[in-house]
C-alpha cells in the first residue's frame, strides 16, 4: 500500500489517521460520559478524568498533523456522479469533524483549567501540563457547556458520516467506503486504479 494518496483511494497515512482517530475518540466520548457519572468513588473518577485529558491530548496531536498531513496530500476527489447539494453537505460535515476534533480538546482543557476544584491535569499520569487560566466559575461554565455541545455535535456528525459511507457504498455503489476501507481496493471499473 502506497504511503500517500492516488487519485482514485487513499493511502496508509490518511488511512492510519483515519481509523486511528476513530479508534480513540469513540472510546473517549464513551469515558466522558461514564466518568462524570462516578461520584461515589472519588479517586475512582479522579483517574477517570485524567485518562480523559491524556487521549484528549492524543485526539488534539493527531488532528493537528492529519491537517498539515491534508494540506500535504489532498484527498482523491469525489465520485463525478455526486451532485453540488450532495458535494456540499460532505465538505460541511468533514468540516464540522474536523472543528469537534480540535475543538473539544481545547475546550475540555480550558474547562478543566477555569475549574474552581483546582485540579491538575497530568498526562499519563507523568507529563504534568500547566494551566493558562486560573479559577473563574463564569469561564469553567462556559467552558464546560460548549465542551458539552460539542460532544453531542460530533456524535450526530459521526453518525451521518457512518450513514453516508453505507449509502455510498449500498445505494449508490461507489468506492468512497472501500477506498478508505485498510485493505479495501476500488473497484476494477476504474481503469486508473493501479496508479491511485
Ligand atoms: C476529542 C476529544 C474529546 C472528546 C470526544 C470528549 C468528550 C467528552 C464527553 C462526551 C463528555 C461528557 C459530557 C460532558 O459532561 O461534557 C466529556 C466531559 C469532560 N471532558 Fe471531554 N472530550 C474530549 C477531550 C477532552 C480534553 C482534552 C479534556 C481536558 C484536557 C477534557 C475534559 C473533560 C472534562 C473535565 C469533562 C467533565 C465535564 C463535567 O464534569 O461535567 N475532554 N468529554
Amino acid at each position: 500500500m502506497r504511503l500517500r494518496n492516488g487519485a482514485r483511494r487513499f493511502g496508509l497515512v490518511a488511512k492510519s489517521f483515519h481509523w486511528g482517530t476513530a479508534a480513540l475518540v469513540i472510546p473517549l466520548w464513551g469515558l466522558g460520559w461514564y466518568m462524570v457519572g462516578q461520584t461515589q468513588d472519588l479517586f475512582w473518577q479522579y483517574e477517570l478524568y485524567q485518562l480523559h485529558k491524556s487521549f484528549g491530548f492524543v485526539v488534539f496531536g493527531l488532528a493537528l498533523l492529519r491537517l498539515v498531513w491534508r494540506l500535504v496530500d489532498p484527498a482523491p476527489p469525489l465520485p463525478a456522479g455526486m451532485g453540488r447539494p450532495l458535494r456540499l453537505a460532505a465538505h460541511l460535515s468533514h468540516l464540522g469533524l474536523y472543528a469537534c476534533l480540535i475543538g473539544l480538546p481545547v475546550t475540555g482543557f480550558l474547562m478543566s483549567a477555569a475549574s474552581p476544584l483546582g485540579i491538575p491535569t497530568v498526562l499519563f499520569d507523568t507529563i504534568p501540563v500547566p494551566h493558562p487560566l486560573g479559577p473563574s466559575e463564569v469561564l469553567y461554565e462556559l467552558f464546560r457547556a460548549v465542551h458539552y455541545w460539542m460532544a453531542m455535535l460530533l456524535a450526530a456528525l459521526l453518525a451521518a458520516h457512518v450513514l453516508a459511507a453505507l449509502h455510498h457504498h449500498l445505494v449508490a455503489k461507489d468506492d468512497v467506503l472501500l477506498r478508505m476501507i485498510p485493505f479495501g481496493r476500488p473497484k476494477a471499473r476504474f481503469p486508473d486504479c493501479r496508479n491511485g
